[in-house]
């Protein structure tokens, strides 16, 4: 696309959402025209919960369908988009409320934590929800010992090395963050002997073994604000990479490996979302009764002690997501 069609682009984007008291929210991971265009750039549980918040209309989610999705959950009353309908995420299609269901009833003592990226009826089915930033906490804080962790089995595995509860993982995975191979950061270590290494606790047990931090995306980018950390190598979807520059021009960040792109967090263009606007579609509904038992589960979560609400100051938009 040329500077002129970007440009343009921008221009129509500006003026639809003015018109139709529209909110654009970018996940860390799209490409940075997207990132450029929106009012917020955050983690997916932060995007949710400004959609929640917000008094938009209309949410114009850029990201994947269970972060929209997720949005639905929190602002029913609003209008969701989300501007390439197949924007999907292999890890959450990793599991079904059936096999779900089936698997509960082996383990009728456990409790089921469900990672944020799974679909709306899996959260339905499950008793708590957890996104990245919060995993350790919420397995702490449960009564239960026995804890059935879906759909991701290193994020699951990560938490098990934190707690002393008894967790039995789902066998899901990303497929993006396990493209990180451990020697691709030691490569990368070789080249910037000095700089830290941050990496996504969806990265595999070996490659988190050597990091110096674990943290998901907005806490990486929370970390990488701290006067300490002068070059990063930065563990997760290479689209962050975008925001870590441009919030910290003098830092150096490096991707641990070049090869950790989403495919679905690339179909969001300027266009589709231009697109998205003007015909206000395609839009994320989530049936009322699947709605309000996902609701239970997020809200859950929501309650724990660091159970990842956003903070005051975030909501009034002092940290971390961007405003432009
Ligand atoms: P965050 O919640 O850390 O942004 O992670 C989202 C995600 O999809 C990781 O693959």
């Amino acid at each position: 696309m040329t500077v002129a069609e970007s440009a343009y682009l921008t221009e129509e984007i500006a003026e639809l959402k003015w018109k139709k008291n529209a909110l654009i929210l970018a996940h860390n991971y799209q490409l940075g025209e997207i990132q450029d265009v929106a009012d917020y750039v955050g983690d997916s549980l932060e995007l949710s919960q400004i959609a929640a918040r917000s008094t938009a209309e209309v949410i114009v989610f850029c990201g994947v369908r269970f972060m929209a999705e997720t949005a639905a959950i929190l602002c029913p009353e609003k209008s969701v988009l989300l501007p390439d309908i197949d924007s999907g995420c292999l890890l959450a299609d990793m599991i079904t409320a059936e096999q779900l269901r089936q698997k509960k009833e082996n383990l009728p003592q456990a409790t089921v934590v469900c990672y944020v990226n799974s679909p709306a009826e899996v959260k339905a089915e499950a008793d708590i929800c957890c996104t990245s930033a919060n995993a350790v906490e919420i397995v702490d804080s449960l009564n239960s010992n026995e804890i059935l962790f879906i759909p991701d089995q290193h994020l699951g595995h990560y938490a098990s090395t934190k707690t002393d509860k008894h967790i039995i993982l789902w066998p899901g995975y990303c497929p993006t963050h396990t493209r990180i191979r451990r020697e691709d950061i030691l490569r990368v270590k070789g080249a910037y002997p000095e700089a830290k290494v941050v990496v996504h606790p969806e990265c595999r047990p070996e490659v988190i073994a050597i990091a110096d931090e674990v943290y998901g995306t907005g806490g990486m980018v929370r970390y990488a604000h701290r006067d300490d950390v002068k070059e990063l190598i930065v563990g997760t979807e290479i689209g962050i990479i975008h925001r870590l520059r441009k919030e910290n021009p003098n830092k150096r960040f490096i991707p641990a490996s070049e090869q950790a792109i989403c495919p679905d967090m690339k179909l969001i263009t300027l266009e589709k979302v231009w697109h998205s606007l003007r015909d206000m579609r395609p839009q994320i509904q989530v049936e009322e009764m699947i709605r309000d038992r996902a609701r239970t589960a997020i809200d859950r979560m929501l309650a724990a002690p660091s159970g990842g609400g956003i903070s005051d100051e975030m909501a009034t938009e002092k940290l971390p997501s961007v405003r432009r």
